[in-house]
């Protein structure tokens, strides 16, 4: 378990990303692989998200779990990804929906700051340009901000370390890839929590720590991607159901090459 005194090291409050210390952000990571942010997305925001994310949902949008073009991503596009090596070079089992919402598409679920937000920190602390990659295609490089839903009833991951950063590493010369993760869902004991069992954790020395227990929604959570991570099965004892958006959300902003252009 982490103590008051570990999360106190990586914890910031800021309201506005100006009064961020970079420094002490990227050295606070170096040191501990992981940090936490909260104040420049309200939990109202994520609530607000996850109620038009609920109201424009239906599962007939829901797109197979591979074979999608490169370009069908870069727009708004839901897909159920269920399986594991056999549908995919990484052999990762996982069970996820995936509502890809890019940052230049339609806002059609006002996460929009949230993104942005999020992108931003990614840039901060893998060394780009505050504003790199994220209104458009850039440099070969765009903004795959999204919303995974595990479902109630097994949704999950796979435990993994990341595997695209050597394409960032190789072009940039960057020697480390930090994922900021949005929290979107609580996970506990309590009515009004979204799910119980399993989740989102990453691996510090050994233990698996699970973030949406103990952070609020619309806190960013930072990670080295070279850390184990993954989602523990979401509420194994609950049916799993295909029309139902129970169960665990994330927001996530990873740099991804675009291969659209090929
Ligand atoms: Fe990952």
């Amino acid at each position: 378990m982490l103590s008051h005194t570990d999360i106190d090291r990586v914890f910031f409050s800021v309201t506005n990303l100006s009064d961020l210390d970079d420094e002490k952000l990227r050295s606070v990571l170096d040191e501990n692989s992981f940090a936490i942010i909260t104040g420049l997305i309200t939990e109202d925001e994520i609530l607000e998200g996850k109620k038009a994310l609920r109201n424009a949902f239906s599962i007939d949008n829901d797109k197979p779990a591979t074979g999608e073009s490169p370009e069908s991503i870069q727009k708004n596009y839901q897909k159920l990804s269920i399986g594991g090596g056999e549908l995919r070079e990484k052999d990762l089992s996982k069970c996820v929906r995936t509502f890809y919402n890019p940052i230049f598409s339609p806002d059609i679920y006002g996460l929009r700051n949230a993104f942005r937000q999020a992108a931003m920190i990614r840039n901060i602390v893998t060394g780009f340009d505050k504003d790199f990659a994220i209104d458009s295609v850039q440099d070969g490089f765009w903004t795959a901000s999204r919303v995974h839903h595990y479902p109630a009833g097994g949704g999950h991951m796979a435990e993994h370390v990341d595997d695209y950063v050597p394409t960032v590493v190789e072009k940039y010369g960057v020697d480390a890839y930090f994922q900021p993760l949005i929290v979107m869902s609580q996970k506990g004991d309590d009515d009004s929590c979204d799910y119980r069992k399993g989740g989102g954790y990453f691996v510090i020395d050994g233990e698996r720590v699970y973030y949406d227990s103990f952070l609020k929604m619309g806190t960013i959570v930072i990670y080295n991607t070279k850390i184990l991570h993954g989602v523990e099965e979401v509420d194994p004892d609950i049916a799993f159901r295909q029309d139902n958006l129970s169960g665990r959300c994330s927001g996530l902003v990873t740099m991804y090459r675009d291969f659209s252009m090929k």
